[in-house]
């Protein structure tokens, strides 16, 4: 997920900073052989990036953002999903979140709720013919909001913000449906939401 949205962010044209817990073996990946990305530490990349894109696995989700604090108004962009050790389901929600957990845990940052509907697929090409595939995004600050739709464009995608981050707790269930037709329905990854208005 972290090489696919780097490489697409970059060819889009922004500078993008990749954290890795070794850098030296994940800069050698041909997708972020690019001359706009530099793959250096977590602890630099958190630095530099004043949008920083989470795509860790749930399970280490939490103790980084704590790690890390504080965020000083970093734009946090949440990609995961609480996907159990199974992978059929998710560990929180209906009450709670992952996104709203990451905000508590991420003193000073500004969480947005983003990418987490869509396979890395998907994120690679969003267009299907003449259609953008839809991506959902939520957040609390609408700064932090209006800059992620702008990548989310940027990227290809047709965006729609569903408002506060409360609503995290629908768009990572919607994540799980989009697993559950992938792997076990039959659609596999390249197949995208999108929505119909009258
Ligand atoms: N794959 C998809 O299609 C997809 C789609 C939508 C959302 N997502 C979400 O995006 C996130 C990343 O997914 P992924 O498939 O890219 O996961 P992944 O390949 O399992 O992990 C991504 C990177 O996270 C780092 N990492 C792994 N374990 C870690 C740990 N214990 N502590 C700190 N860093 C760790 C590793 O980078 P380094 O070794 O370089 O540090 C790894 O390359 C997940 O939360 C997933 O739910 C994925």
């Amino acid at each position: 997920m972290g090489r696919t949205l780097a490489r697409r962010l970059a060819d889009a044209g922004y500078r993008v900073v990749v954290g890795s817990r070794n850098p030296v073996e994940k800069g050698q990946h041909p997708d972020l052989k690019h001359d706009k990305i530099e793959v250096v530490s977590v602890e630099s990349a958190i630095e530099a990036a004043p949008v920083c894109f989470l795509a860790v696995p749930w399970n280490s989700m939490l103790p980084l953002v704590q790690q890390h604090a504080p965020w000083h108004n970093t734009i946090l962009v949440d990609c995961s999903n609480p996907l159990n050790r199974t992978f059929d389901g998710l560990e929180l929600g209906h009450h709670t979140s992952a996104a709203e957990e990451i905000a508590k845990h991420a003193q000073g940052a500004r969480v947005v709720k983003a990418l987490n509907t869509a396979s890395v697929e998907v994120m690679n090409n969003p267009r299907f013919g003449d259609t953008a595939a839809t991506m959902f995004f939520c957040g609390d600050d609408e700064a932090a909001k209006n800059s992620v739709g702008d990548i989310l464009i940027a990227l290809g995608f047709a965006p729609i913000d569903c408002g506060a981050l409360q609503q995290a707790r629908n768009l990572e269930p919607l994540a799980m449906l989009y697993i559950h037709l992938a792997v076990r329905r039959g659609f596999g990854s390249h197949f995208g939401f999108t929505t119909l208005k009258r």
